[in-house]
This record gives structure tokens, C-alpha cells and sequence, in this order.
């Protein structure tokens, strides 16, 4: 299953920026039915949405939708009406825990059947850290059905707690949010599923945007969301393992290769041991995965 490096956000009921999304290189779009998107204007989306999956170019972009809460009445007519043009996979908000992901993956379970898709072929991304309860679950993804990737949200998760806001003077998280940022990664790893970042909404700031891309990368997310197109290319080129690295990673293989007795072994004058191999192994992967 590829990596999914950049995961653009584009309102649902635009139809500009659904014009525009599929030329700009994003692993994938998820077109939105929540937040981006009026009430009032949902059925309308849902309406746009289904159109745009049945006409766009699937080579280019994965194309997600992102659906209502569970508990919302809305979830269950966008989960109802989308399936039917196939969408690659339902990104779920506020989701506050794994019993969300099963209770979404039976629905899919009914309307795939409904309208001969492939049995469990939908995946689920799930927006993980957006209510109160939500961080304690992260630890309890393994196994859940469908599930591709883990992400976290900060701006709901601040309007859950009546937070004044999620960010000191410097421009960086407060200790709640730096929480559920970190939680979410080791969930990701524990469920074996990809962590992806959450979105840096100030768009006007490159600058932000890479280093918050160089720390996500660093710390073991394999990509993150996006909001608007300028933020695409700084997040693939981020995500991307560099030629260097690459060929650091092959280096390390085969000097452990080279040696299979050895459990650690001098290069270039430091220590190499076996996090160092599983570190240029999953790098490795990563690269492989994405080709
Ligand atoms: N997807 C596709 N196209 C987008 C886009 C997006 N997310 N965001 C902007 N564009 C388009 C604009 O329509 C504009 O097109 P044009 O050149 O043909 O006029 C171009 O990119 C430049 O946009 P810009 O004028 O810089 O931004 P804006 O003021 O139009 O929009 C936002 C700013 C934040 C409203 C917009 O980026 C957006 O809607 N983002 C997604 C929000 C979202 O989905 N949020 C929910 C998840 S947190
Ligand atoms: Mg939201």
C-alpha cells in the first residue's frame, strides 16, 4: 500500500477548487462534506462530489471524501450517498476511537455490497485527537477495520476544551496539543497503519510549513494534510526521502550484509548497530512503497 505524503483538503461544494485540486500533485484530495462546507450546502456537495469521482482522473490523486461525525445526522446520508462513485477512502472526524472505525466500516460493509464494490476496498483515515476523550483511544487502533491512516486535529480539539487557543507566543502548540500530536504517532505505529500531520492553517507561511514538515518527518509522520495548493510541493518535497539518504540507507545494508555475524559495526568513523539497520530498512520501504 503507497504512502500518502500529501493529503489536500478541498471544500466540497467548490466548484473551483475541485477544478483546480486535481492538477496540482497532491498524493491525494479529500473532499470535504464537514467543516468546509455550509450545512445548508451539503446536499449539494454530496451531489458535486459524486459527479467529480465518477469523472476524475484516479491516476493523478487519491480521491477521499470526508464525512460527518458519526453522531451527527448528516454522517450517514454522506457515507450513503458517496459510495456509490467509489471513493478511494472516508476521512472521519471527530472520531473518538476505534468503535467509531468499526461502526463506519459496517456501513461500508452494506454499501459496498449494495453497489458491487469490492468488499472492504473503501479505507478509512481517522481524524483521531478532535474530542475530549479521543487521545485516550489512540493507543487501541490496532486491528480496526479498513484503517489506513491516523492523523490528529488541533482546532477542534481546542474548541472541545474551551481553549482561548492551541499555540504559544512562538507560533507552536501548547503542551494539550504537543500531547496529541505525540499520541497519535505512537498510535500509528502501534495499529501499523501511516501517521499523517495535521494542517498548518497559516498558508501564507512557507517557512512554517517546512519546519513543521522537517519535524513531522523527524519524529516518524510519513506526510501531512494540506489546505491549500501552495502547500503541496514544500509537503512532497519534505516527505520525500533525498537521494543522500537514500543511498546512506542502502550503505548501512550492505555493510550489515557484508557482515551478518556482526551486531555493530564502524562507518565513517561512528557506530552502526541494529536500530541504525532498522531505521535504513524502513527508509527503504518507504522509498519502495512510494514507486
Ligand atoms: N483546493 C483547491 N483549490 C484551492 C484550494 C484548495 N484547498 N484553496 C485555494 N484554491 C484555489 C483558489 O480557488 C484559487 O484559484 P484561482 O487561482 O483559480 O483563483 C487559488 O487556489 C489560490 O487561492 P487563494 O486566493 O490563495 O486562496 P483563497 O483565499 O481562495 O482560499 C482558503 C483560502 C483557506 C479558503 C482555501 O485555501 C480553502 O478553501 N482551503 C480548504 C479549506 C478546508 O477544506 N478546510 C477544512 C479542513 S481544515
Ligand atoms: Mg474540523
Amino acid at each position: 500500500m503507497s504512502i500518502l505524503r500529501s493529503m489536500l483538503f478541498v471544500p466540497g461544494d467548490s466548484e473551483k477548487k475541485l477544478a483546480k485540486g486535481a492538477g496540482i500533485g497532491a498524493d491525494a484530495l479529500i473532499l470535504d462534506l464537514e467543516d468546509a462546507v455550509a450545512a445548508a450546502r451539503r446536499p449539494l456537495a454530496r451531489e458535486m462530489i459524486c459527479e467529480y469521482l465518477s469523472s476524475a482522473d484516479r491516476a493523478r490523486s487519491e480521491l477521499w471524501v470526508r464525512m460527518n461525525p458519526l453522531d451527527s445526522a448528516d454522517a450517514l446520508r454522506d457515507v450513503a450517498a458517496v459510495v456509490r462513485a467509489r471513493p478511494d477512502g472516508i476521512a472521519l472526524p471527530k472520531c473518538n476511537g476505534p468503535e467509531d472505525v468499526v461502526q463506519l466500516s459496517h456501513w461500508l460493509d452494506v454499501l459496498e455490497v449494495e453497489h458491487a464494490i469490492p468488499a472492504g476496498s473503501i479505507e478509512i483515515c481517522a481524524i483521531a485527537t478532535e474530542t475530549a476523550v479521543a487521545p485516550f483511544a489512540l493507543g487501541r487502533y490496532k486491528g480496526a477495520p479498513r484503517l489506513r491512516i491516523l492523523t490528529w486535529g488541533a482546532e477542534d480539539l481546542a474548541a472541545a476544551l474551551g481553549a482561548s487557543t492551541n499555540k504559544d507566543a512562538a507560533g507552536d502548540y501548547t503542551a494539550p496539543y504537543v500531547l496529541a500530536r505525540s499520541l497519535c504517532l505512537f498510535g500509528a505505529y502501534a495499529a501499523g497503519v501511516q501517521g499523517l500531520d495535521t494542517v498548518q492553517p497559516d498558508f501564507r507561511n512557507p517557512a512554517k510549513l517546512r519546519e513543521e514538515c522537517n519535524e513531522a518527518r523527524r519524529d516518524g509522520f510519513l506526510g501531512k494534510i494540506a489546505i491549500h495548493p501552495d502547500q503541496v510541493a514544500v509537503i512532497n518535497e519534505c516527505f520525500t526521502p533525498s537521494a543522500e539518504e537514500i543511498a546512506h540507507a542502502q550503505v548501512v545494508i550492505d555493510a550489515f550484509k557484508a557482515n551478518p555475524d556482526a551486531g555493530t559495526l564502524s562507518l565513517d568513523g561512528k557506530m552502526i548497530d541494529m536500530p541504525h539497520l532498522k531505521q535504513a530498512e524502513r527508509l527503504m520501504s518507504i522509498v519502495t512503497r512510494r514507486t
